[in-house]
């Protein structure tokens, strides 16, 4: 008998489906903007869950599960789903930047990934807010709103723009980057922080900013922007540039010129003590 890895996948195929998904789930983020009535946290102080975070996921696996129904989920809000030996698996963020959602700042957008035996190979973001689209599945390129993009080219750590964030655990580790953060803003040109993970990687990969590096996310956060970053010319590895590992929750992002550099620093902060109480 055949199983799913006989056959070669359709990565066009599948990035048509994961692009249906986020655009449906970016759709709903457009349609409840300004209008939650429902923002509770769901663990950690700050950890928000919204009526469009659920109402987006349901979208996004409504197609997933349309065209793939023997494939693996793995949603933010629902967990796993779907048959867990097939080889498939889609990670969703539904609203990735639910902080910013929540005040009606406009940077969100919904996150689709595909891995195959483990390892990301398409992915899709939807900003319904700007009306991009960020796509990108291994040898085919990534795109925005369907034209070409490439990192950018600057290489020089003195002359770069990066985009870092802080996780949602920050104020129960001495492992918060707020080290990492003061030492790179002295270093660069400016460090941003976005609040999606997702657009920070899409913003990576087509050069609006030069590097990204974060730890504390979770598989459906950054894997779409992965395969983005690197179908654009860019690297992801660890913070040490060594394999990039989703289970540790902690990438190092950038063009390529500025990996090396960026990499030296991130290594030798160390962590800041703040008596914050
Ligand atoms: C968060 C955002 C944020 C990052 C957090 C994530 P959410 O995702 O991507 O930029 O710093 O670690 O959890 O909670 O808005 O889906
Ligand atoms: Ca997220
Ligand atoms: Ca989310």
């Amino acid at each position: 008998m055949k199983n799913d890895m006989d056959v070669e996948p359709n990565l066009a195929v599948l990035l048509d489906v994961a692009t249906e998904a986020a655009q449906a789930g970016g759709a709903v983020l457009h349609s409840y903007w300004g209008k939650l009535e429902n923002i509770r946290e769901k663990g950690r102080p700050g950890d928000l869950i919204t009526e469009a975070d659920q109402a987006a996921e349901a979208a996004v696996l409504a197609v997933i599960k349309r065209y793939c129904p023997d494939h693996q989920i793995l949603a933010e809000e629902s967990g796993a789903l779907g048959n867990p030996d097939s080889p498939y698996l889609w990670a969703v963020d539904p609203l990735d930047g639910t902080t910013n959602y929540a005040h009606q700042y406009p940077f969100s957008a919904t996150s689709v990934a595909l891995l195959i035996q483990g390892g990301p190979q398409v992915g899709a973001i939807y900003d319904p807010f700007h009306r991009e689209l960020f796509r990108a599945a291994k040898g085919l390129g990534a795109t925005r709103n369907r034209q070409p993009i490439h990192v950018s080219k600057t290489d020089k750590l003195a002359q770069s723009l990066l985009v870092t964030g802080f996780a949602y655990d920050r104020r129960e580790t001495k492992d918060n980057n707020y080290a990492e953060f003061c030492r790179m803003t002295h270093l660069t040109q400016g460090v941003r922080r976005g609040g999606a993970a997702c657009l920070d990687l899409a913003y990576v990969a087509c050069g609006r900013l030069d590097g990204y590096w974060e730890r504390g996310l979770s598989p459906w956060d950054i894997a779409a922007g992965i395969i983005l970053v690197e179908e654009a010319g860019g690297i992801v590895t660890a913070y040490n540039q060594g394999p990039q590992r989703l289970n540790t929750g902690r990438l190092l992002a950038t063009n390529g010129l500025i990996h090396q550099s960026l990499s030296q620093e991130l290594l030798q902060v160390e962590p800041m003590v703040f008596n914050l109480e």
